[in-house]
């Protein structure tokens, strides 16, 4: 097999580079922003490894300009960021900061500028915490306000940004924040699990009409966290447990979005959501005609039965138990898995443009001398990237593809251990060092290689 190319992508293909701000910016009490919920959650004891804080994060707030320098440097032409809510609105809602709106206004400036384009990201994890006072996602009010937000930001930023995603991974925060606790706001349960579903999804749609209406020309999308479900046997059971897993992670959020509904399959999880709330059936008001799909893509799982789990009665053998290759965090290396994920959801009727707004891997890299000797990142690119190209040959409207990231950063409730940035980062003195997999990117986008 020869490796990969630029030459073997069409040349309007997007190369991006995401980030999230959160993730990133720091400067949590500065300049008017008000606090989200990450700030408030890294208080909570044991939540974040090692007590880690979002609170200067990479100091991208003041270092924006070195950082998309950077991005430019490697190679990239696509920049995504998300707009950090509180800092536009330090309340949630009511009264905008002029200070938080005028930074996005001099990073969008400044990425034009470099002829970067801004892809923004409106919604990344990072809730008001003022919001999630009056109960966040769960809320009754929450539509109203998420509506606010977006409007604001269309009418501030639709004349330089024509790129948008509506929200990140609603199936990531629902989860982990609303359903498991492990991350902000730590809520858990299914009484605060279904309204956040429930109001996730029609984020999504409402978040897209409104772009629509507000910014000519927009190309608007959402993201999805996308993962392979294979069984760990042949066994029936054990399909049986694979497929509730696939409804919940892949089918959620997507289906709705299309117009397709909630997935009908019957297992008491899905009979608790159905039954939530009448609106389900309505259809079309979780509908919006999209212009791409997001899909963010790590690994696959592999599941079992599992009958202690409560209402999906699976869980997942690690990739470690079954010693096959995985990154530091544990996750599965298996590019075909990608691939088919690929195939899969450009399947859906209607069909959309496909984008891979995430893939990437973290790895324990180590620092030496100025350099950072990351091999396996490298390769993982190379095998991911080489599966990609293989569903486009095959005729997969695949547009562009993000890389995962810029900085190593926040990485939420890892805190700053998990590293899994193009460029190492210092968290003592903000150096940046490129890593050789940050080399590789550059010599691959400028055709080097
Ligand atoms: C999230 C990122 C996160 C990455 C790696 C994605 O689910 O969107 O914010 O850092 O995964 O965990």
């Amino acid at each position: 097999m020869t490796d990969i190319t630029h030459n073997d992508f069409n040349k309007n293909f997007l190369w991006g580079v995401a980030t999230a701000a959160a993730q990133i910016e720091g400067a949590h009490n500065v300049d008017g922003r008000g606090i989200s919920i990450w700030d408030s959650f890294a208080k909570r004891q044991g939540k974040i490894q090692n007590g880690h804080t979002p609170y200067h994060a990479c100091c991208f707030y003041y270092r924006y300009k070195d950082d998309l320098l950077l991005a430019k440097a490697l190679g990239f032409t696509v920049f995504r960021f998300s707009i950090s809510w509180s800092r536009i609105f330090p309340e949630g809602k009511g009264k905008a900061n002029k200070e938080g709106v005028a930074f996005y206004h001099r990073l969008i400036d400044e990425c034009l500028k470099l002829e970067l384009i801004p892809f923004v990201t409106l919604y990344h994890w990072d809730l008001p915490y003022a919001l999630e006072k009056e109960g966040g996602w769960t809320s009754v009010f929450f539509i109203q306000w998420f509506k606010h937000y977006v409007n604001f930001c269309a009418k501030e930023y639709g004349d330089k940004v024509k790129h948008w995603i509506v929200l990140n991974e609603p199936m990531g925060f629902t989860s982990l924040g609303y359903m498991l606790g492990k991350h902000a706001p730590g809520k858990t349960g299914l009484t605060n699990f279904l309204p956040a579903v429930y109001n996730a999804t029609l984020a999504q749609a409402e978040g897209g009409n409104i772009i629509r209406s507000l910014i000519q020309k927009a190309y608007i999308g959402t993201s999805f966290s996308c993962s392979e479900i294979i069984p760990h046997t042949p066994n029936q059971k054990d399909i049986d447990a694979a497929n509730r897993i696939d409804v919940l992670l892949n089918r959620l959020f997507i289906e709705p979005a299309l117009g397709l509904g909630l997935p009908e399959d019957d297992f008491p999880l899905m009979e608790k959501i159905h039954f939530h709330s009448k609106s389900w059936r309505n259809k079309t008001k979780f509908q919006f005609d999209f212009d791409f799909i997001g899909i963010q893509n790590y690994f696959p799982l592999t599941i079992r039965h599992n009958s202690l789990i409560p209402y999906v009665s699976a869980s997942e053998v690690k990739a470690k138990a079954r010693k096959v290759p995985h990154t530091a965090m544990g996750w599965e290396i298996n590019p075909d898995s990608f691939y088919n994920v690929i195939k899969r959801f450009s399947a859906y009727d209607p069909a959309k443009d496909i984008l891979i707004t995430e893939n990437g891997a973290c790895f324990k890299d180590i620092l030496s001398h100025g350099v950072v000797e990351d091999a396996a990142r490298i390769s993982y690119y190379q095998q991911y990237l080489t599966a990609m190209h293989l569903a486009i040959k095959e005729g997969i409207p695949v547009k562009g593809y993000f890389a995962w990231t810029l900085l190593d950063n926040f990485e939420w409730a890892e805190g700053y251990n998990a590293r899994f940035g193009l460029i190492h980062v210092d968290f003592v003195t903000q150096l940046r060092t490129i890593k050789k997999s940050g080399y590789w990117w550059r010599d691959f986008l400028t055709h080097k290689i």
